[in-house]
C-alpha cells in the first residue's frame, strides 16, 4: 500500500468568478474556480496531486531517478522536475524536438533553471514517446542509476488517487457543485474526479492529446473505485485544439480575458475551472457559451 508524499499546501482554494460567471450567461454565485494553480510547488498545476502519489511509489521502489515524457511546453515535465528536486531524486525529461531550442523559453527555462536533464526525442507526439521513455531508463540502468518511469501526464490509477482527493476536497467545499468541468488530457485528472463525484458531475474537455482519452479515464476511473465505469458513462466534449497542454510554444488565450475571469492568467485558467453551474451545461448545446479555446 503506497501513501502518498505530501509536496504542496492543501486544500487550494475554491474562488468565486463572478465577473466570468456573467461574460458566459450565468448568476454571478454559480461559477467557481478550483485554484489548483496555488500549490506553492514549482508554478502550480494539475500534475502536483498525481506527483505526491508517484513519488511516494518511486521512493518505495528505492528509486533515485525520475523520467518522464511531455510536449516541449510539458507543464507535466516541470512540475516532475520541480517535485523531484523537492524529493531529492534527478529528473530526466524525454521531449520531442531535435535539440535545445537556442532561446530556450517558459516551461524549458524552468526545467533547467530546477536541474532536470532533457533528452531530445526527435519528431513525434509527446502521448508517443513512451517507447524512448523506456530506452532512456534502459541507459540509465546501465549507468548504475535506478530509474521510475513516471507515466505520460502522471497518469494511471496511482496518480489519479491525487483526484479523487481533489474531487472529495471539492465537495467539502461546495457539497452542491453540479457540475466540474475539466481538461482532459492524458486522462487521470478526470478518472480521479469521476471516482469521486461520479460521472453524471464531471465533463471532460477533450484537448486531443490521446486518440481515445474517454476510453483511458474510464479504465483508471474502474481501477479507483473498483467497478466497471465504461467510455459511454463519461461526458467528454471535444474543443478544437492545436493539441496537448505545451504542443505549441506557448499557451494562448483561451475561455476569456483575465479581466473577464476575475484576475486569474488566462494560462493558469486550463485545466483549473471546475464549474457549478445552474442549468447552463445540461441546456442544449450548452457547451457553446463557455466559449473555450484550447490552444
Ligand atoms: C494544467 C492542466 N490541467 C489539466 C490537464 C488535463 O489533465 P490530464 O492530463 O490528467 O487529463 C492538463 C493536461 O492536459 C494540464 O496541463
Amino acid at each position: 500500500m503506497v501513501e502518498k508524499v505530501t509536496l504542496a499546501a492543501w486544500p487550494t482554494p475554491m474562488e468565486a468568478a463572478p465577473r466570468l460567471a456573467a461574460e458566459i450567461g450565468l448568476a454571478a454565485g454559480d461559477l467557481w474556480i478550483k485554484r489548483d494553480d496555488l500549490t506553492g510547488l514549482g508554478g502550480g498545476g494539475n500534475k502536483v496531486r498525481k506527483l505526491e502519489w508517484l513519488i511516494a511509489d518511486a521512493l518505495r521502489c528505492g528509486a533515485d531517478t525520475l523520467v518522464t515524457t511531455g510536449g516541449p511546453q510539458s507543464n507535466h515535465a516541470r512540475l516532475t522536475a520541480a517535485a523531484g528536486a523537492r524529493a531529492g531524486l534527478n529528473v530526466v525529461l524525454v521531449l520531442p524536438g531535435s535539440g535545445r531550442p537556442d532561446r530556450p523559453a517558459g516551461n524549458l527555462l524552468l526545467d533547467a533553471a530546477l536541474a532536470a536533464r532533457v533528452v531530445w526525442a526527435g519528431d513525434a507526439a509527446p502521448a508517443e514517446l513512451a517507447g524512448q521513455a523506456e530506452k532512456t531508463c534502459a541507459e540509465l540502468r546501465h549507468e548504475g542509476a535506478v530509474p521510475y518511469l513516471v507515466p505520460f501526464g502522471g497518469s494511471g490509477p496511482l496518480g489519479a488517487r491525487g483526484y479523487r482527493e481533489a474531487g472529495e476536497e471539492i465537495l467539502a467545499q461546495r457539497p452542491d457543485v453540479r457540475h466540474v468541468v475539466t481538461a482532459l488530457g492524458s486522462g487521470g485528472t478526470m478518472a480521479g474526479l469521476v471516482a469521486a463525484l461520479g460521472a453524471d458531475r464531471v465533463l471532460g474537455v477533450d484537448v486531443g492529446a490521446l486518440p481515445d482519452p474517454a476510453a483511458v479515464a474510464a479504465a483508471f476511473a474502474s481501477d479507483l473505485t473498483g467497478s466497471e465505469v465504461t467510455a459511454v458513462h463519461l461526458r467528454v466534449r471535444r474543443v478544437r485544439t492545436r493539441g496537448a497542454a505545451g504542443a505549441g510554444t506557448s499557451s494562448g488565450p483561451w475561455l476569456a480575458s483575465p479581466r473577464e475571469s476575475g484576475g486569474a492568467g488566462c494560462d493558469h485558467l486550463r485545466g483549473h475551472l471546475w464549474v457549478h453551474l445552474d442549468g447552463g451545461l445540461d441546456a442544449p448545446g450548452g457547451f457553446r457559451y463557455l466559449r473555450l479555446r484550447v490552444w
